[in-house]
């Protein structure tokens, strides 16, 4: 095997520590191997890359304990800190974490099969993601610095936190998109329990000391186990404000059945979705292609926003299907730091065996692959396989396939899919190919009411993170961004008096004394 130096695996990691009460705590019973899907020798063999702990129930309410002393019904250090205090303490943890930068990036290599720029990418946009947060924060804080007066009441009204969050990421993206729920429920002032993803466990090691001494204790808690084992409970307890995860909707809707007080549970979600292309007859049909080819095989069609099924007028999905199976089977295989890898590994072990099943089921009522190398299996991979045509009764259809095949329908009249759309469980982005203003006015009134972004050719994405990222129906609860992920994970809350001398010599005297962290109007430059 020819893996440059820097990158092999020379030594596994223990992980043997866990973050609870501001310790990290060591661990002596049952662990986990993490296991990569790449091998580092010839014949193929899975590569270990370390251990974590197997922690059990009482660990995990040993967190939700901490988590809940450290919120303090609300009188905690934490809740009550200052902003500038915690900007100040955010700022701390990613100065140390921008210093592990290669030491993340190379495990995000190993543990999800992410090619060595997507890996770069996610590690600097999350870093990005921690100062944009910081600066909208800031800025919250400016807004809020002022009295309101309406009807003779006085009203200082400011963001509150929730209390206790429970955060699950999700293996595709396990730094970017867990940090991107962490970092703004930490920095409103909630106290965290955090459990990483199935893949994606061991690069936040790298981290975990910095977790420690940027924060108060009990502020950040990290547990590692089997959902059921540690979740669950965690939730049952029914101390939980929130819960936040990108994920699967089952595993968000069991989690939040157990919760026994419905009314108390915030929750903020980002699920599944099954986003369509939408190929109009008079699309410019090498920039569709190129943008369909980015939306359904980057990191290999493992993303919630990649493009899952594509719906290709009948007077050019002919000439679609030949020029986009010739450009699918020209990516190149490889492993994640090979120059020009643009499809890696799977991470699953059962993975190509589930998309296999797909394919088969496909081909069964009909469908053919036309590509000439769709469904190659190797010992970690299946190649991308072109499905056409794809009817609804197959499960490609109606599944989210999330990995490598691109079912391809065409339709006559732009009603199809609109209808599909509309019967659809799921309703997060749509990519719409087309130029003639007249069929795309109509088209794009109709579609905003159907998913909550609309990609107008081009492929569908989360980014630029300063932009709302949510959907409707099965696809999400609730919306994020840097800007909407702080009022997610926060209330309104404020203080009010009437208009007298008495109340306002009160306010006066708060202000001046700057006695309150939050009655002030400090205004944060
Ligand atoms: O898995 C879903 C991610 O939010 C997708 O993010 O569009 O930036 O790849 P992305």
């Amino acid at each position: 095997m020819n893996i440059p130096e820097q990158y092999q695996i020379k030594k596994t990691i223990t992980q043997n520590t866990y973050l609870v009460d501001g310790e990290l705590k060591t661990w002596t019973g049952e662990t986990s191997q993490v296991y990569s899907t790449i091998s580092s020798t010839e014949p193929y063999k899975p590569t270990l890359l370390g251990t974590i702990p197997t922690l059990g129930e009482k660990e995990a309410l040993d967190a939700l304990n901490s988590a809940v002393t450290a919120y303090d019904k609300g009188q905690g250090l934490w809740p009550t800190m200052k902003v500038v205090d915690r900007i100040a303490c955010m700022e701390k943890f990613v100065t140390q974490m921008k210093t592990k930068r290669d030491e993340v990036v190379k495990l995000l290599m190993w543990e999800i099969g992410k090619n060595l720029p997507d890996s770069e990418k996610e590690f600097d946009r999350t870093v990005d993601y921690v100062y944009d947060t910081i600066e909208d924060y800031k800025q919250m804080d400016r807004d809020s610095a002022k009295f309101e007066k309406h009807a003779g009441v006085n009203a200082h009204i400011r963001r509150g936190p929730l209390g206790v969050v429970l955060c699950l990421g999700p293996y595709n993206y396990p730094l970017n998109e867990t940090f991107a729920l962490l970092i703004p429920a930490l920095i409103m002032g909630n106290s965290i329990i955090f459990k990483p993803a199935k893949f994606g466990v061991l690069l936040l090691s790298p981290l975990l000391e910095a977790f420690q001494n940027s924060f108060p204790k009990g502020a950040v808690n990290i547990i590692y186990g089997r959902g059921r084992t540690v979740a669950s409970p965690i939730m049952k307890d029914g101390r939980v404000d929130v819960l936040a995860l990108i994920g699967n909707s089952k595993s968000a809707n069991a989690l939040q059945n157990v919760h026994p007080k419905s009314n108390r549970l915030r929750m903020v979600l980002g699920l599944e979705a099954k986003n369509p292309a939408i190929v109009l007859k008079d699309a410019d049909l090498d920039l569709a292609i190129n943008e369909c080819i980015a939306g359904t095989t980057s990191f290999n069609g493992q993303r919630c926003t990649a493009l899952k099924v594509l719906y290709v007028h009948e007077a050019i999905v002919d000439e679609f299907n030949k020029r986009f199976s010739e450009k699918v089977d020209a990516l190149k295989f490889g492993n994640p730091w090979e120059d020009g890898a643009k499809l890696t590994p799977l991470p699953e072990p059962d993975k190509p065996a589930y998309i296999q099943g797909l394919i088969d089921d496909a081909t069964a009522k009909g469908a053919k692959i036309i590509n000439k190398k769709g469904g190659e299996t190797t010992d970690n991979y299946i190649f991308p396989a072109v499905l056409y045509p794809v009817t609804k009764d197959m499960r490609v259809y109606e599944e989210e396939q999330f990995g490598p095949v691109i079912p391809v329908i065409s339709f006559s009249d732009i009603e199809e899919p609109l209808d599909d759309m509309a019967a659809s469980n799921y309703g997060q982005q749509v990519s719409l190919f087309g130029k003639d203003i007249k069929t795309l006015a109509p088209l794009i009134d109709v579609l905003v009411n159907l998913v909550c972004r609309v990609n107008l050719n081009s492929s569908c994405q989360r980014g630029p993170d300063v932009y709302p990222f949510t959907g409707r129906k099965d696809s999400a609860v609730a919306t994020l961004s840097v800007h909407d992920a702080l009022r997610s994970f926060s209330i309104r809350t404020f203080v009010a008096s009437k208009d007298n001398d008495y109340n306002n010599a009160i306010l006066k005297e708060l202000l001046h004394t700057r006695a309150s962290n939050f009655v002030s109007t400090d205004y944060i430059i």
